[in-house]
């Protein structure tokens, strides 16, 4: 299945297929055109392997050490130092193949690399593969605030493969349906009865049209605004509080464990019952209140939130119903007033 994405001069496709990784090389290798493939040290070696023995000659493959704590500066000199070592060019190109941390590092070396060259996806974490990989936006942290500094660069191509999930612990499968089942709430109240009536976990089957649905549903709301100026912000539901959560508890909890602690809070009436059900049946806890002893530091990460914060307001989602939500502009105190 290849899912377009319009965006003039940088539109481009996403293949999603079993077996994906295969065609990737068909699209990459260009005559005389080095790649650098970049992965990290938790990516499965087989799949590098398996692109490798496609891509032939030109391809080279740098790995960085996996984990948030490595999306940094450093890492990314790292890159560019070894495409400048192997006299990359600005015809050659990245290709990012591990999680949302490769690939939005990866991007972002892409993006700067001689002001930027050619960018290739596969997305091999199931939050990649809904989320990270769609959409152009790559960054690295900075002291620890996350993705401070970054750019818009669209991919050339995204190759997703939903067998190369067959190594992902279920934890980290969870945590990318987490992101799949925000879409859906927002904008596809099919894709969210997926969530609500089945066991997603027990059923591997329904990844494929989950990974379908949730990438259209975001490839919709990106073609109308690349650049998140309004309705990009409606991916955030449930991460204004889901951030705050996020930052004040450290790396304890995984990026969609605090989503789904910031996703009831934002939901009015009886939606906020159907979204507990479907987040209990992708194995996550909804109960913010068990994880936050300290409701000053959730108040200082509000603060700092970069995600729309104006005049002391912060710009968040709220739920009405399946597929009908508001943008609203709320305190850091009116937000904590949300968790009950
Ligand atoms: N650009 C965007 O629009 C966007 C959107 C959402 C999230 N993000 C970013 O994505 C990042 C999180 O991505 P993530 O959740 O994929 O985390 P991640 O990239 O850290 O991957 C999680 C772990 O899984 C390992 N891994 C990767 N593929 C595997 C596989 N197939 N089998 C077994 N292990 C595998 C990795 O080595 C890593 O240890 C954050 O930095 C976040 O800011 C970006
Ligand atoms: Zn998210």
């Amino acid at each position: 299945m290849i899912i377009p994405v319009r965006l003039g001069e940088a539109s481009y496709d996403i293949e999603i297929s079993r077996g994906a990784i295969d065609l990737a090389a068909e699209k990459i290798v260009k005559k005389d055109r080095k790649i650098l493939v970049v992965t990290d040290s938790g990516v499965p070696k087989e799949y590098a392997e398996r692109l490798f023995s496609s891509l032939g000659e030109g391809a080279i493959l740098h790995t960085i050490p996996s984990g948030e704590e490595n999306k940094t500066f450093n890492t990314l000199q790292g890159v560019l130092r070894r495409m400048l070592d192997e006299g990359f060019v600005r015809s050659d190109c990245i290709v990012a193949l591990g999680g949302g941390v490769v690939g939005d590092l990866a991007g972002f070396a892409a993006a700067t690399y001689m002001r930027g060259i050619d960018f290739y996806n596969i997305p091999t974490t199931l939050l990649a593969q809904v989320d990270s990989s769609v959409g152009g936006k790559t960054a690295v942290d900075l002291d620890g605030y996350k993705n401070m500094i970054g750019a818009f660069w669209q991919p050339r191509a995204v190759f997703i493969d939903p067998d190369l999930l067959s190594t992902l612990p279920s934890r980290q499968i969870s945590n990318g349906l987490c992101e799949a089942l925000k879409m859906g709430a927002t904008s596809d109240p099919e894709l969210f009865e997926i969530f609500e009536k089945n066991d997603v976990l027990s059923h591997p089957e329904l990844i494929e049209e989950i990974i379908i649905r949730a990438v259209t549903a975001k490839r919709d709301v990106v073609e109308i605004d690349e650049r998140e100026g309004g309705l990009r912000k409606v991916l955030n539901f449930g991460h204004t509080l889901g951030h705050a959560i996020e930052s004040s508890l450290g790396l304890s909890l995984l990026h969609g464990e605090c989503i789904a602690l910031g996703i009831p809070p934002m939901c009015e009436g009886t939606v906020k019952e159907r979204l507990q059900t479907a987040l209990k049946n992708i194995g996550l806890e909804t109960d913010a209140e068990k994880y936050i002893s300290d409701k000053n530091a959730l108040l200082e990460a509000l603060a700092h939130d970069k995600k729309g914060a104006s005049g002391g307001k912060i710009s968040a989602v709220i739920l009405k119903d399946i597929g009908n939500f508001e943008f609203v502009k709320l305190t850091p105190e009116e937000l904590i007033e949300r968790l009950g």
